[in-house]
Protein backbone atom coordinates (compact mmCIF):
# COMPACT_ATOMS: atom_id res chain seq x y z
CA UNK A 1 0.00 0.00 0.00
CA UNK A 2 1.01 3.49 -0.75
CA UNK A 3 1.05 6.19 1.96
CA UNK A 4 1.73 9.80 0.61
CA UNK A 5 0.70 13.41 1.68
CA UNK A 6 -1.64 15.09 0.23
CA UNK A 7 -2.89 18.79 0.43
CA UNK A 8 -6.13 18.28 0.14
CA UNK A 9 -8.99 15.81 -0.83
CA UNK A 10 -7.26 13.91 -4.16
CA UNK A 11 -9.98 13.41 -6.47
CA UNK A 12 -9.83 9.95 -7.20
CA UNK A 13 -9.42 8.40 -3.98
CA UNK A 14 -12.78 8.59 -1.15
CA UNK A 15 -12.32 10.86 1.57
CA UNK A 16 -12.85 9.46 5.28
CA UNK A 17 -14.63 11.10 7.60
CA UNK A 18 -14.13 10.57 10.82
CA UNK A 19 -17.48 11.64 13.03
CA UNK A 20 -17.61 12.42 16.67
CA UNK A 21 -20.89 11.67 18.04
CA UNK A 22 -22.84 15.11 18.42
CA UNK A 23 -20.25 17.16 16.40
CA UNK A 24 -20.62 19.18 13.49
CA UNK A 25 -20.02 17.60 10.23
CA UNK A 26 -19.03 21.23 8.89
CA UNK A 27 -16.18 21.36 11.57
CA UNK A 28 -14.33 18.29 9.78
CA UNK A 29 -10.95 19.66 7.39
CA UNK A 30 -12.59 17.84 4.50
CA UNK A 31 -15.80 19.69 4.40
CA UNK A 32 -14.90 22.73 2.66
CA UNK A 33 -13.55 20.62 -0.35
CA UNK A 34 -16.93 19.66 -1.13
CA UNK A 35 -18.88 20.85 -3.76
CA UNK A 36 -21.91 22.93 -2.36
CA UNK A 37 -24.56 19.53 -3.40
CA UNK A 38 -22.15 17.42 -1.49
CA UNK A 39 -22.37 19.51 1.46
CA UNK A 40 -25.84 19.75 1.22
CA UNK A 41 -26.08 16.09 0.79
CA UNK A 42 -23.93 15.31 3.71
CA UNK A 43 -25.85 17.49 6.01
CA UNK A 44 -29.24 15.92 5.44
CA UNK A 45 -27.67 12.66 5.41
CA UNK A 46 -26.04 13.05 9.01
CA UNK A 47 -29.38 14.71 10.18
CA UNK A 48 -30.99 11.49 9.23
CA UNK A 49 -29.16 9.01 10.61
CA UNK A 50 -26.91 10.34 13.29
CA UNK A 51 -23.61 8.59 13.20
CA UNK A 52 -22.79 7.10 16.79
CA UNK A 53 -19.49 5.61 17.51
CA UNK A 54 -19.02 2.45 15.39
CA UNK A 55 -20.76 2.95 12.78
CA UNK A 56 -19.98 3.06 9.64
CA UNK A 57 -21.40 4.49 6.34
CA UNK A 58 -20.60 4.25 2.50
CA UNK A 59 -22.41 7.38 0.97
CA UNK A 60 -22.49 7.91 -2.74
CA UNK A 61 -22.21 12.21 -3.11
CA UNK A 62 -24.13 13.84 -5.68
CA UNK A 63 -21.25 15.10 -7.40
CA UNK A 64 -17.98 13.62 -6.38
CA UNK A 65 -18.30 9.96 -5.98
CA UNK A 66 -18.06 8.32 -2.75
CA UNK A 67 -17.54 8.98 0.83
CA UNK A 68 -16.89 7.13 3.87
CA UNK A 69 -18.45 8.16 7.54
CA UNK A 70 -16.79 6.37 10.32
CA UNK A 71 -18.36 7.21 13.70
CA UNK A 72 -16.45 7.76 16.73
CA UNK A 73 -16.98 8.36 20.24
CA UNK A 74 -17.93 12.22 21.27
CA UNK A 75 -14.74 14.71 22.51
CA UNK A 76 -14.18 13.59 25.66
CA UNK A 77 -14.61 9.93 25.62
CA UNK A 78 -12.11 9.48 22.24
CA UNK A 79 -9.08 8.13 23.68
CA UNK A 80 -6.06 7.09 21.95
CA UNK A 81 -6.74 3.48 22.33
CA UNK A 82 -9.73 4.43 19.89
CA UNK A 83 -7.79 6.20 17.60
CA UNK A 84 -5.72 3.07 16.94
CA UNK A 85 -8.93 0.85 16.59
CA UNK A 86 -10.42 3.75 13.99
CA UNK A 87 -7.26 3.74 12.21
CA UNK A 88 -8.18 0.09 11.44
CA UNK A 89 -11.56 0.45 10.85
CA UNK A 90 -10.92 3.11 7.69
CA UNK A 91 -9.07 -0.09 5.79
CA UNK A 92 -11.29 -2.62 7.38
CA UNK A 93 -13.99 -0.62 5.85
CA UNK A 94 -12.50 0.49 2.67
CA UNK A 95 -11.68 -3.13 1.96
CA UNK A 96 -15.10 -4.88 2.67
CA UNK A 97 -16.14 -2.01 0.52
CA UNK A 98 -14.03 -2.41 -2.55
CA UNK A 99 -12.65 0.41 -1.96
CA UNK A 100 -8.89 0.90 -3.48
CA UNK A 101 -8.20 4.82 -2.59
CA UNK A 102 -8.60 6.96 0.66
CA UNK A 103 -7.81 10.03 1.57
CA UNK A 104 -7.91 10.78 5.65
CA UNK A 105 -6.99 13.54 8.17
CA UNK A 106 -4.25 12.86 10.90
CA UNK A 107 -6.08 15.69 12.66
CA UNK A 108 -8.81 13.06 13.02
CA UNK A 109 -7.26 10.77 15.02
CA UNK A 110 -5.24 12.99 17.47
CA UNK A 111 -7.21 11.90 20.83
CA UNK A 112 -7.16 14.17 23.52
CA UNK A 113 -4.82 11.73 26.06
CA UNK A 114 -2.52 11.29 23.02
CA UNK A 115 0.50 12.80 24.47
CA UNK A 116 3.31 12.18 21.43
CA UNK A 117 3.95 14.67 19.22
CA UNK A 118 2.05 15.24 15.52
CA UNK A 119 5.25 13.23 13.75
CA UNK A 120 4.91 10.11 15.85
CA UNK A 121 1.18 10.19 15.62
CA UNK A 122 1.37 10.13 11.41
CA UNK A 123 3.68 7.12 12.36
CA UNK A 124 1.40 5.31 14.04
CA UNK A 125 -1.24 5.86 12.07
CA UNK A 126 1.34 4.93 8.97
CA UNK A 127 1.72 1.21 10.93
CA UNK A 128 -1.29 0.79 11.75
CA UNK A 129 -2.80 0.70 7.92
CA UNK A 130 -0.60 -1.54 7.36
CA UNK A 131 -1.84 -3.76 9.65
CA UNK A 132 -5.25 -3.56 9.26
CA UNK A 133 -4.31 -3.90 4.95
CA UNK A 134 -2.90 -7.37 5.65
CA UNK A 135 -4.03 -10.63 5.20
CA UNK A 136 -2.54 -14.29 5.70
CA UNK A 137 -3.02 -15.17 1.13
CA UNK A 138 -0.50 -17.40 0.50
CA UNK A 139 -1.88 -20.71 0.48
CA UNK A 140 -5.55 -19.57 -0.80
CA UNK A 141 -6.31 -19.15 -4.50
CA UNK A 142 -7.55 -15.83 -5.15
CA UNK A 143 -11.23 -15.06 -5.07
CA UNK A 144 -12.56 -14.56 -8.87
CA UNK A 145 -12.81 -10.77 -7.46
CA UNK A 146 -9.09 -10.64 -6.32
CA UNK A 147 -7.99 -9.89 -2.97
CA UNK A 148 -9.35 -6.86 -1.28
CA UNK A 149 -6.76 -4.58 -0.65
CA UNK A 150 -6.45 -0.51 -0.28
CA UNK A 151 -3.88 0.92 -2.83
CA UNK A 152 -2.94 4.15 -1.38
CA UNK A 153 -3.74 6.24 1.08
CA UNK A 154 -3.83 10.50 1.32
CA UNK A 155 -2.83 11.55 4.52
CA UNK A 156 -2.99 15.51 4.70
CA UNK A 157 -2.93 17.31 8.15
CA UNK A 158 -4.34 20.56 9.09
CA UNK A 159 -1.96 21.02 11.92
CA UNK A 160 0.78 19.30 9.46
CA UNK A 161 3.99 17.63 11.22
CA UNK A 162 7.05 19.16 10.39
CA UNK A 163 8.68 15.34 8.32
CA UNK A 164 4.96 14.12 7.56
CA UNK A 165 6.28 12.17 4.72
CA UNK A 166 9.08 11.26 6.31
CA UNK A 167 6.99 9.78 9.25
CA UNK A 168 4.73 8.34 7.17
CA UNK A 169 7.26 6.25 5.50
CA UNK A 170 8.99 5.31 9.02
CA UNK A 171 5.13 4.01 10.47
CA UNK A 172 4.98 1.93 7.08
CA UNK A 173 8.23 0.27 7.57
CA UNK A 174 7.20 -0.71 10.76
CA UNK A 175 3.51 -1.76 9.65
CA UNK A 176 5.23 -4.04 7.03
CA UNK A 177 8.41 -5.42 9.54
CA UNK A 178 4.95 -6.44 11.52
CA UNK A 179 3.25 -7.51 8.76
CA UNK A 180 5.91 -9.64 7.93
CA UNK A 181 6.61 -11.51 11.17
CA UNK A 182 2.67 -12.10 11.28
CA UNK A 183 3.14 -14.67 7.42
CA UNK A 184 5.96 -16.07 9.13
CA UNK A 185 4.36 -16.90 12.69
CA UNK A 186 1.12 -18.23 10.09
CA UNK A 187 3.26 -20.38 8.10
CA UNK A 188 2.25 -24.15 8.79
CA UNK A 189 5.25 -26.41 10.99
CA UNK A 190 4.78 -28.28 7.73
CA UNK A 191 6.72 -25.44 6.13
CA UNK A 192 8.45 -23.80 8.76
CA UNK A 193 11.29 -25.78 10.50
CA UNK A 194 14.30 -24.58 12.00
CA UNK A 195 16.54 -24.13 8.84
CA UNK A 196 13.64 -22.94 6.70
CA UNK A 197 13.28 -20.56 9.73
CA UNK A 198 17.26 -19.52 9.58
CA UNK A 199 17.09 -19.47 5.62
CA UNK A 200 14.42 -16.83 6.23
CA UNK A 201 16.84 -15.13 8.72
CA UNK A 202 19.74 -15.03 6.24
CA UNK A 203 17.81 -13.79 3.43
CA UNK A 204 16.36 -10.73 5.38
CA UNK A 205 19.83 -10.13 6.50
CA UNK A 206 20.82 -9.91 3.02
CA UNK A 207 18.17 -7.61 2.23
CA UNK A 208 18.49 -4.95 4.51
CA UNK A 209 22.46 -5.42 5.31
CA UNK A 210 22.98 -6.98 8.56
CA UNK A 211 25.01 -10.22 9.63
CA UNK A 212 22.98 -13.32 10.28
CA UNK A 213 25.05 -16.50 11.46
CA UNK A 214 23.15 -19.71 11.91
CA UNK A 215 24.33 -22.48 14.59
CA UNK A 216 23.73 -25.90 13.83
CA UNK A 217 23.69 -28.95 16.14
CA UNK A 218 27.60 -29.51 16.34
CA UNK A 219 28.35 -26.10 16.84
CA UNK A 220 25.67 -26.03 20.20
CA UNK A 221 27.23 -29.50 20.84
CA UNK A 222 30.47 -27.87 21.14
CA UNK A 223 29.21 -24.69 23.09
CA UNK A 224 27.45 -26.98 25.28
CA UNK A 225 23.80 -25.69 24.85
CA UNK A 226 22.30 -28.98 26.16
CA UNK A 227 18.97 -27.25 26.53
CA UNK A 228 18.17 -26.19 23.00
CA UNK A 229 19.84 -29.61 21.92
CA UNK A 230 17.43 -31.64 24.31
CA UNK A 231 14.08 -29.79 23.54
CA UNK A 232 15.19 -30.22 19.90
CA UNK A 233 16.07 -34.20 20.33
CA UNK A 234 12.39 -35.69 19.40
CA UNK A 235 12.12 -33.77 16.06
CA UNK A 236 13.62 -34.73 12.21
CA UNK A 237 14.86 -31.44 12.30
CA UNK A 238 17.89 -30.47 13.46
CA UNK A 239 17.57 -27.10 16.09
CA UNK A 240 19.09 -24.00 15.16
CA UNK A 241 20.75 -20.81 16.63
CA UNK A 242 20.34 -17.87 14.32
CA UNK A 243 22.35 -14.78 15.67
CA UNK A 244 21.35 -11.92 13.70
CA UNK A 245 23.71 -8.87 14.27
CA UNK A 246 22.79 -4.82 13.09
CA UNK A 247 25.33 -2.53 14.27
CA UNK A 248 23.85 0.90 13.49
CA UNK A 249 25.66 2.58 16.55
CA UNK A 250 28.75 3.66 17.65
CA UNK A 251 31.42 0.81 18.01
CA UNK A 252 31.91 1.28 21.62
CA UNK A 253 28.25 1.43 22.06
CA UNK A 254 27.28 -2.26 23.69
CA UNK A 255 24.51 -4.06 21.91
CA UNK A 256 20.88 -4.60 23.32
CA UNK A 257 20.68 -8.60 22.61
CA UNK A 258 16.91 -9.44 21.66
CA UNK A 259 16.14 -12.94 22.62
CA UNK A 260 13.14 -14.94 21.11
CA UNK A 261 11.46 -17.88 21.14
CA UNK A 262 11.71 -20.29 18.03
CA UNK A 263 9.53 -23.28 18.44
CA UNK A 264 8.53 -23.90 14.88
CA UNK A 265 5.92 -26.55 16.91
CA UNK A 266 5.24 -26.80 19.78
CA UNK A 267 3.51 -30.53 20.37
CA UNK A 268 4.27 -30.25 23.84
CA UNK A 269 7.08 -33.51 23.29
CA UNK A 270 6.58 -36.79 25.27
CA UNK A 271 4.03 -34.20 27.55
CA UNK A 272 2.12 -34.42 24.47
CA UNK A 273 -0.51 -31.58 24.41
CA UNK A 274 -4.03 -32.13 24.49
CA UNK A 275 -6.12 -31.42 21.06
CA UNK A 276 -7.27 -27.90 21.81
CA UNK A 277 -4.96 -25.40 21.14
CA UNK A 278 -1.97 -27.42 19.49
CA UNK A 279 -3.55 -26.72 16.24
CA UNK A 280 -2.17 -23.05 16.74
CA UNK A 281 1.61 -23.73 18.11
CA UNK A 282 3.05 -23.40 14.85
CA UNK A 283 2.91 -19.71 16.01
CA UNK A 284 5.56 -20.64 19.10
CA UNK A 285 8.16 -19.26 16.99
CA UNK A 286 6.48 -15.77 17.55
CA UNK A 287 9.11 -14.27 19.41
CA UNK A 288 11.98 -15.42 17.07
CA UNK A 289 9.68 -13.57 14.42
CA UNK A 290 9.23 -10.62 16.58
CA UNK A 291 12.87 -10.18 17.48
CA UNK A 292 14.31 -10.94 13.88
CA UNK A 293 12.23 -7.94 12.15
CA UNK A 294 12.50 -5.60 14.69
CA UNK A 295 16.00 -6.08 14.27
CA UNK A 296 14.99 -5.95 10.23
CA UNK A 297 12.88 -2.39 11.09
CA UNK A 298 15.76 -0.77 12.52
CA UNK A 299 18.19 -1.76 9.80
CA UNK A 300 16.04 -0.69 7.49
CA UNK A 301 14.82 2.61 9.15
CA UNK A 302 19.01 3.18 10.03
CA UNK A 303 18.78 3.52 13.67
CA UNK A 304 21.32 4.30 15.33
CA UNK A 305 21.41 1.23 17.56
CA UNK A 306 23.31 -1.78 18.31
CA UNK A 307 21.30 -4.26 18.21
CA UNK A 308 21.31 -8.42 18.27
CA UNK A 309 18.61 -10.82 17.98
CA UNK A 310 19.18 -14.05 19.03
CA UNK A 311 16.62 -17.30 18.48
CA UNK A 312 16.99 -20.35 19.26
CA UNK A 313 15.04 -22.70 16.80
CA UNK A 314 13.81 -25.67 17.20
CA UNK A 315 10.59 -28.33 17.22
CA UNK A 316 9.13 -29.74 20.12
CA UNK A 317 7.73 -33.76 19.02
CA UNK A 318 7.34 -36.61 21.01
CA UNK A 319 8.84 -39.56 19.30
CA UNK A 320 11.42 -41.95 20.23
CA UNK A 321 14.35 -39.68 20.13
CA UNK A 322 12.21 -36.95 22.16
CA UNK A 323 14.10 -36.00 25.81
CA UNK A 324 12.31 -37.03 28.80
CA UNK A 325 10.41 -35.86 31.61
CA UNK A 326 12.90 -36.69 34.16
CA UNK A 327 15.91 -35.74 32.30
CA UNK A 328 18.68 -33.90 33.12
CA UNK A 329 20.21 -31.15 30.97
CA UNK A 330 23.41 -29.51 31.00
CA UNK A 331 23.16 -25.85 29.73
CA UNK A 332 25.40 -23.35 27.98
CA UNK A 333 25.73 -21.86 31.68
CA UNK A 334 26.57 -24.90 33.52
CA UNK A 335 23.39 -25.18 35.13
CA UNK A 336 21.26 -27.90 35.26
CA UNK A 337 17.56 -28.14 33.99
CA UNK A 338 14.98 -30.80 35.53
CA UNK A 339 12.96 -31.63 32.91
CA UNK A 340 9.37 -32.19 34.84
CA UNK A 341 7.21 -31.45 31.88
CA UNK A 342 8.81 -31.50 28.27
CA UNK A 343 5.86 -29.29 27.38
CA UNK A 344 7.86 -26.25 28.93
CA UNK A 345 10.35 -26.41 26.58
CA UNK A 346 10.46 -22.46 25.42
CA UNK A 347 12.35 -21.72 28.79
CA UNK A 348 14.37 -24.02 28.23
CA UNK A 349 15.68 -22.90 24.73
CA UNK A 350 15.65 -19.22 25.80
CA UNK A 351 18.47 -20.38 29.12
CA UNK A 352 20.95 -21.00 26.75
CA UNK A 353 20.05 -18.02 24.70
CA UNK A 354 20.28 -15.51 27.51
CA UNK A 355 23.62 -17.32 28.34
CA UNK A 356 24.35 -16.89 25.23
CA UNK A 357 23.94 -13.04 24.78
CA UNK A 358 26.18 -12.28 28.10
CA UNK A 359 29.10 -14.85 26.98
CA UNK A 360 29.19 -13.54 23.89
CA UNK A 361 27.82 -9.82 24.19
CA UNK A 362 28.57 -7.59 26.84
CA UNK A 363 24.60 -6.37 26.63
CA UNK A 364 23.48 -3.24 27.94
CA UNK A 365 20.22 -5.18 28.21
CA UNK A 366 18.57 -8.26 27.49
CA UNK A 367 14.96 -8.73 26.50
CA UNK A 368 13.71 -11.70 26.37
CA UNK A 369 9.77 -12.37 23.84
CA UNK A 370 8.37 -15.45 24.24
CA UNK A 371 4.88 -17.01 23.68
CA UNK A 372 6.12 -19.10 27.16
CA UNK A 373 2.75 -19.52 29.17
CA UNK A 374 -0.81 -20.07 28.64
CA UNK A 375 -0.99 -18.85 32.28
CA UNK A 376 -0.22 -15.66 31.49
CA UNK A 377 -3.30 -15.63 28.80
CA UNK A 378 -5.61 -16.53 32.12
CA UNK A 379 -3.99 -14.12 34.25
CA UNK A 380 -4.92 -11.06 31.40
CA UNK A 381 -6.71 -12.22 29.13
CA UNK A 382 -5.43 -11.66 25.15
CA UNK A 383 -5.17 -8.13 25.10
CA UNK A 384 -1.77 -7.38 26.80
CA UNK A 385 1.48 -9.54 26.76
CA UNK A 386 2.67 -10.35 30.02
CA UNK A 387 6.18 -8.13 31.51
CA UNK A 388 8.37 -9.12 33.81
CA UNK A 389 11.26 -6.78 35.36
CA UNK A 390 13.01 -5.46 38.30
CA UNK A 391 13.81 -2.35 36.83
CA UNK A 392 11.15 0.08 37.24
CA UNK A 393 12.01 2.95 34.85
CA UNK A 394 12.12 -0.08 31.95
CA UNK A 395 8.73 -1.14 32.74
CA UNK A 396 7.36 1.87 32.97
CA UNK A 397 9.13 3.06 29.27
CA UNK A 398 7.60 -0.12 27.73
CA UNK A 399 4.28 0.94 29.41
CA UNK A 400 4.04 3.56 27.83
CA UNK A 401 5.32 2.61 24.75
CA UNK A 402 3.13 -0.12 24.60
CA UNK A 403 0.14 1.79 24.78
CA UNK A 404 1.15 4.69 22.56
CA UNK A 405 1.47 2.09 19.88
CA UNK A 406 -1.01 -0.15 20.64
CA UNK A 407 1.68 -3.25 21.35
CA UNK A 408 0.53 -3.76 25.40
CA UNK A 409 1.94 -4.82 27.86
CA UNK A 410 1.24 -5.25 31.57
CA UNK A 411 3.53 -5.98 34.43
CA UNK A 412 3.56 -9.05 36.85
CA UNK A 413 5.74 -9.73 39.91
CA UNK A 414 9.17 -10.84 39.67
CA UNK A 415 9.84 -11.49 43.41
CA UNK A 416 12.70 -14.00 45.30
CA UNK A 417 10.06 -15.31 46.98
CA UNK A 418 8.61 -17.14 43.97
CA UNK A 419 12.52 -19.01 43.24
CA UNK A 420 11.52 -21.56 45.43
CA UNK A 421 9.14 -22.94 42.65
CA UNK A 422 12.03 -23.78 40.47
CA UNK A 423 14.44 -25.39 42.87
CA UNK A 424 15.35 -28.70 41.41
CA UNK A 425 15.67 -32.11 43.30
CA UNK A 426 18.38 -33.65 41.02
CA UNK A 427 18.92 -31.02 38.78
CA UNK A 428 19.30 -26.81 39.53
CA UNK A 429 16.48 -25.77 38.23
CA UNK A 430 13.54 -27.13 37.32
CA UNK A 431 11.43 -25.99 34.56
CA UNK A 432 7.56 -26.20 35.94
CA UNK A 433 6.90 -24.86 39.59
CA UNK A 434 5.85 -27.07 42.27
CA UNK A 435 2.03 -25.52 42.30
CA UNK A 436 -0.55 -25.01 39.93
CA UNK A 437 -0.82 -21.33 40.45
CA UNK A 438 0.91 -18.43 38.77
CA UNK A 439 2.37 -20.35 35.94
CA UNK A 440 3.53 -17.03 33.75
CA UNK A 441 5.83 -15.63 36.75
CA UNK A 442 7.21 -19.44 37.60
CA UNK A 443 8.20 -19.19 33.44
CA UNK A 444 9.86 -15.86 34.24
CA UNK A 445 11.63 -16.71 37.55
CA UNK A 446 13.16 -19.79 36.19
CA UNK A 447 14.83 -17.55 33.19
CA UNK A 448 15.70 -15.27 35.88
CA UNK A 449 18.00 -18.19 37.00
CA UNK A 450 19.90 -17.56 33.80
CA UNK A 451 20.66 -14.24 34.08
CA UNK A 452 21.12 -13.15 37.54
CA UNK A 453 25.09 -13.89 38.98
CA UNK A 454 24.80 -14.47 42.35
CA UNK A 455 28.73 -13.95 43.09
CA UNK A 456 28.61 -10.58 42.04
CA UNK A 457 27.94 -7.46 44.70
CA UNK A 458 23.97 -5.92 45.32
CA UNK A 459 23.90 -2.66 43.16
CA UNK A 460 21.76 -0.20 42.07
CA UNK A 461 19.27 -1.79 39.70
CA UNK A 462 15.63 -0.21 40.60
CA UNK A 463 16.55 3.36 39.39
CA UNK A 464 13.18 4.68 39.94
CA UNK A 465 13.16 3.54 43.51
CA UNK A 466 16.73 4.23 43.96
CA UNK A 467 16.49 0.99 45.92
CA UNK A 468 19.95 -1.57 46.44
CA UNK A 469 17.78 -4.94 46.42
CA UNK A 470 19.04 -7.01 43.28
CA UNK A 471 21.60 -9.21 42.49
CA UNK A 472 20.84 -8.94 38.37
CA UNK A 473 23.90 -8.77 36.23
CA UNK A 474 22.48 -7.52 33.51
CA UNK A 475 19.48 -5.55 33.27
CA UNK A 476 16.72 -7.56 32.19
CA UNK A 477 13.27 -7.59 30.57
CA UNK A 478 10.96 -10.64 30.08
CA UNK A 479 8.21 -10.45 28.09
CA UNK A 480 5.52 -13.09 27.53
CA UNK A 481 3.59 -12.45 24.38
CA UNK A 482 1.29 -15.63 24.73
CA UNK A 483 -1.53 -13.89 25.57
CA UNK A 484 -1.15 -11.45 21.94
CA UNK A 485 0.05 -14.46 20.01
CA UNK A 486 -3.19 -14.25 17.65
CA UNK A 487 -5.98 -11.74 16.60
CA UNK A 488 -9.28 -11.38 18.50
CA UNK A 489 -12.39 -10.14 17.36
CA UNK A 490 -12.77 -6.24 17.94
CA UNK A 491 -8.56 -5.61 16.66
CA UNK A 492 -10.05 -5.29 13.10
CA UNK A 493 -7.00 -7.45 12.06
CA UNK A 494 -6.70 -10.70 10.28
CA UNK A 495 -7.25 -13.74 12.01
CA UNK A 496 -4.15 -15.48 12.84
CA UNK A 497 -0.99 -13.90 14.24
CA UNK A 498 -1.50 -10.46 16.00
CA UNK A 499 2.46 -9.48 15.41
CA UNK A 500 2.97 -8.78 18.79
CA UNK A 501 6.20 -6.86 20.30
CA UNK A 502 7.85 -5.72 17.20
CA UNK A 503 6.57 -2.39 17.24
CA UNK A 504 6.97 -2.35 21.26
CA UNK A 505 10.64 -3.03 20.46
CA UNK A 506 11.17 -0.92 17.69
CA UNK A 507 9.95 2.13 19.21
CA UNK A 508 11.91 1.40 22.18
CA UNK A 509 14.89 0.66 20.67
CA UNK A 510 14.74 4.16 18.59
CA UNK A 511 14.82 6.05 21.75
CA UNK A 512 16.46 3.61 24.33
N1 LIG B 1 3.92 -22.60 23.90
C1 LIG B 1 3.30 -22.92 25.14
C2 LIG B 1 2.55 -21.74 25.75
C3 LIG B 1 1.39 -21.19 24.95
C4 LIG B 1 0.12 -21.64 25.19
C5 LIG B 1 1.58 -20.19 24.03
C6 LIG B 1 -0.94 -21.10 24.49
C7 LIG B 1 0.52 -19.66 23.33
C8 LIG B 1 -0.74 -20.12 23.56
C9 LIG B 1 4.35 -23.37 26.15
O1 LIG B 1 5.47 -24.01 25.65
C10 LIG B 1 3.69 -24.31 27.09
O2 LIG B 1 3.29 -25.35 26.65
N2 LIG B 1 3.59 -23.93 28.35
C11 LIG B 1 2.97 -24.73 29.32
C12 LIG B 1 3.82 -24.69 30.56
C13 LIG B 1 3.44 -25.72 31.59
C14 LIG B 1 3.73 -27.12 31.09
C15 LIG B 1 4.23 -25.44 32.85
C16 LIG B 1 1.59 -24.12 29.61
O3 LIG B 1 1.43 -22.92 29.52
O4 LIG B 1 0.67 -24.89 29.86
ZN1 LIG C 1 5.13 -26.12 25.42
ZN1 LIG D 1 5.91 -23.53 23.65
Amino acid sequence: MEISVARKVVREAVPVFLLREREQLEAHPFFKFLSAPDRQFLQAFQKKSPLKDTHSHLVFLPSSGEAILLGISERKKFTHRKALLAMRRAIAFARRERVKQLSLSLDDFRAGDFRGTPDELAEILATELELANFEFTQYKAPPPEGWQFVERVFVSAKHRPKNLAKSLAVGKTIGEEINRARSLANTPAGDLHPSSFSREAQALGKQYGFAVKVLGRAHMEKLGMGGILGVGKGSAHEPKFVIAEYWGGKGSDSPVVLVGKGVTFDAGGLNLKPESGIYEMHMDMSGGAAVLHAVAALARLKVKVNAVALVPVAENMPSGSSYHPGDLLRTMSGKTIEVLNTDAEGRIILADGLTYAQKFYKPRLVVDVATLTGAAMAALGQRASAIFTRDRRLENQLRTIGEQVGDFVWPLPLWEEYEDEVKGTFGDVANVGKTRYGGAITGAVFLWQFVKNETRDMRPFDAAQGKQETRDDVPWVHIDIAPRMTSIEGDFLAKGSAGPAVALLVHFLRKY
